[in-house]
């Protein structure tokens, strides 16, 4: 089985088999990452662009991680270091780039609907790390494999997901992987931080943090997105800190196995307290690991798959 289209641009338009697709060809790449030697040839002789105008710890090292662990070739280019900044246009560096004939680029830019753009101009496929305040799916994609393996399915539970969801590429994408994944989504933040509408994604929305807290057995915490803020949208960080931060005063209030998932960077005495960051609640480092295999399996079912008898590659 492969997926149904040549790029992955966002959650909106995957079918719920497409995802489970990818979620159990992560779960099936993640031992490569638990061997002594980290590589299988699955993608050998591959090349694979990351192209990245906006800044990325998680998301750039773990496409570039994924890439070599399966043998292909990763390219990173930084925007800073390249002809942008003389003035090129993201068209002419993308047909540039892939003159080049990379088999894959993967793009994080700040304006939403970049990837979907660049998909209609290079015939190789083009991932989504990031656009704007759109989606941004590998991140909804481990996010949806952490908890799979945690609660062993998302059928039926209930995830919050608290924070600046306006701004939020992470809340937009994980709000329809959660959903079409069985899943109860509610989204909470301060009224200036909720879209308007943002029920039609099938979701609730509240103001109340305890509402949002309480029975919930997933908690999505979000960072603030000041970078796409024109201007602040609360009194102070203090303020929004008391109100909407999670601490372990309001963590009273939920289910006692709660799990709490924060997309990172997380900005610590903000959005979530250090003691539950690093708690035994949280499984922010989980995401992370899982981010390596889910990279792996959207690389392995764009670049050719099993169509190319690769399946055997691994195992290899
Ligand atoms: N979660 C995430 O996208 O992190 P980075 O911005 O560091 O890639």
């Amino acid at each position: 089985m492969r997926l149904k289209r040549k790029d992955l641009l966002g959650i909106e338009e995957l079918e719920r088999d497409e995802i489970e697709l990818l979620l159990s060809t992560a779960e099936s790449f993640k031992e490569v990452s638990e061997r002594e030697i980290k590589k299988v040839p699955t993608l050998r002789g591959r090349t694979i662009i990351n192209l990245f105008y906006e800044a990325s710890t998680r998301t750039r090292t773990s496409f570039e991680i994924a890439a070599k662990r399966m043998s292909a070739d990763a390219i990173n280019i930084s925007v800073s270091t390249s002809s942008v900044v003389k003035g090129e246009t993201l068209r002419d560096t993308a047909k540039n780039l892939e003159a080049m004939r990379p088999d894959c680029i993967v793009v994080r830019h700040s304006s939403s609907g970049t990837p979907r753009m660049l998909s209609r101009y290079l015939a190789c496929p083009v991932v989504n790390a990031g656009d704007g305040a759109h989606e941004h799916p590998s991140q909804a994609l481990l996010d949806l494999l952490t908890v799979k393996e945690k609660l062993g399915s998302t059928d039926g539970i209930k995830i919050s997901i608290i924070g600046d969801i306006t701004h939020s590429r992470v809340a937009r994408s994980n709000i329809y992987g959660f959903t079409k994944m069985g899943a109860e989504v509610t989204v909470a933040g301060p009224p200036t931080m909720l879209p308007p509408g943002i029920e039609k994604l099938g979701c609730r929305a509240t103001t109340s943090m305890e509402e949002a807290i309480r029975g919930a057995d997933v908690l999505m915490m979000l960072r603030i997105q000041s970078e796409r803020q024109a201007e602040p949208l609360f009194p102070s960080v203090r303020e929004y800190s008391r109100l909407y931060g999670l601490d372990e005063a309001k963590l009273r209030a939920a289910k006692k196995d709660v799990l709490i998932l924060h997309p990172g960077p997380i900005n610590r005495g903000v959005e979530i307290s250090p003691d539950i960051a690093d708690g035994p609640y949280s499984l922010i480092l989980d995401q992370v690991t899982n981010g390596v295999a889910v990279r792996m399996a959207i690389f392995y079912l764009l670049l050719g798959g099993v169509k190319e008898g690769l399946q055997e590659g691994v195992k290899a």
